[in-house]
């Protein structure tokens, strides 16, 4: 039996739950909604009521991760995992993560409503904590869900000093029950997320979709310069240990090094803090991060090493201290063969050919991995923006990416997966 599938209405329906959604934000000019806040609250109360508004039964893990469960052959069986992330970076576009949530949900619904039976579940997952925007985590609700979770981060701060720990009790949530989060080590068969293509790759071939390869590594830096503070009217140019010329010195090496490399290192220094950032007092200390990736481990390590010793040979020559210390890091992952294959074919039952690409931006199977095959489906944004609120994606092809969930799923017989991963990216 094959669901009938009206592709219009899909994507009619995609644009309307993502600018539903997209409203629920910490300000009203832009969208901005941070891991385990009020507007993660809400978000996950929405995602939930269209969880099972689609059929589903809803639970909620310790890290706020929103689990809509189809369980045809009872609860113990293996599960099939669909999902993304609800949170955001700062002034987002509305796409990044909840187009891939919606489109879980969306599939599902069809699934439930044609009455199709499996020998195993499906589970759409909402992540709370995909961008590492509020805590220097990253990936800790996925890591969680994967059994990976690593107890240390529940000491990491946010901009405010809460701790992970003190923001997951403000949420309701107990640290206690985080181990009860993880899916059992051979539960699981594998993990499938829709997502926007965040590059300009599927617009340039004029596909509506894509299949990934690999998902590429990333490191992230927090990098302290200190120097001393003094008076701008009076402490000449020679006397000065000024943080911040070192500082925008290192923030240049990574750039020299990340153009020199071969291997499409992406490199960007996102946030910057100067002490005691006074308009007429030297800068005394200045923090940075590097947000470090590539399809390469070797090159990203080596590049690592290299701006180590950059940073070092700066901070000396100017007489500054520094300090660099690696908040994330997570290794390429190749995405499963048997899933790209799959994927391929469902998009192929719709009538399009789905390129294979990489990812350079970094998902949830990053964490996933470690439960589970993984695969993904890219979706076609306009201008390949994103991380910005002109990040689009059109109802169409989001009805053509529900529609291939759906394909995908019926395919999905058994629950054996052959063949390897894609080691191409390393
Ligand atoms: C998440 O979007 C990331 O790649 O930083
Ligand atoms: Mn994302
Ligand atoms: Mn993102």
């Amino acid at each position: 039996m094959s669901v009938a599938l009206d592709i219009a209405a899909l994507g009619a329906r995609a644009q309307a739950m993502i600018e539903e959604l997209g409203a629920i934000s910490a300000s009203p000019d832009h969208l901005t909604r941070f891991f385990l806040t009020p507007e993660h609250r809400r978000a996950a109360d929405l995602v939930g009521r269209w969880m099972r508004e689609a059929g589903l039964e809803v639970s909620e893990d310790a890290l706020g991760t929103v689990r809509g469960h189809w369980h045809p052959a009872g609860p113990d069986a293996p599960r099939l995992l669909i999902g993304s992330h609800i949170d955001t970076v700062a002034d987002a576009g509305k796409y990044d993560g909840a187009m891939g949530v919606v489109l879980g949900i969306l599939a599902l619904q069809e699934i439930v409503r044609a009455g199709l039976s499996r020998p195993y579940g499906i589970d759409v997952l909402a992540f709370g904590d995909e961008e590492g925007t509020r805590f220097p985590t990253t990936l800790s609700s996925s890591a969680a869900c994967a059994g990976v979770f690593q107890t240390a981060s529940l000491n990491a701060t946010d901009a405010q000093g809460v701790t992970l720990r003190e923001a997951i009790l403000a949420y309701g949530n107990a640290t206690d029950d985080i181990p009860k989060a993880a899916y059992a080590t051979g539960g699981v068969i594998a993990y499938v997320e829709a997502h926007i293509e965040q590059g300009p790759v599927l617009e340039a071939e004029g596909e509506p979709l894509g299949v990934v390869t690999a998902i590429a590594g990333a490191s992230r830096l927090s990098v302290t310069v200190t120097g001393e503070a003094g008076h701008a009217g009076t402490v000449p140019m020679r006397m000065r240990r000024d943080a911040l010329p070192g500082a925008a010195e290192m923030a240049l090496a990574v750039e020299r090094i990340a153009k020199a490399d071969r291997h499409g290192m992406v490199a960007t220094v996102g946030r910057m803090h100067i002490d005691p950032g006074s308009i007429n007092v030297i800068p005394a200390r200045v923090t940075f991060t590097v947000d470090l990736r590539s399809g390469s481990d070797m090159s990203r390590r080596e590049a690592l090493e290299r701006f180590e010793r950059e940073a070092h040979r700066i901070a000396d020559q100017r007489h500054l201290g520094v300090v660099i210390s690696a908040f994330h890091e997570v290794t390429t992952v190749p995405c499963y063969r048997d899933l790209q294959l799959r994927l391929r074919n469902a998009v192929a039952d719709l009538g399009h050919r789905a390129p294979l690409l990489p990812s350079g931006a970094g998902h949830d199977g990053q964490a996933m991995v470690n439960l589970c095959p993984v695969g993904m489906l890219f979706v076609r944004c306009k201008g390949g923006i994103s991380h910005n609120p002109a990040e689009y994606a059109s109802p169409e092809d989001m009805g053509l990416a529900a529609a291939a969930l759906i394909r995908f799923i019926e395919r999905f017989q058994l629950p054996q997966l052959d063949g390897a991963t894609d080691g191409a990216q390393n």
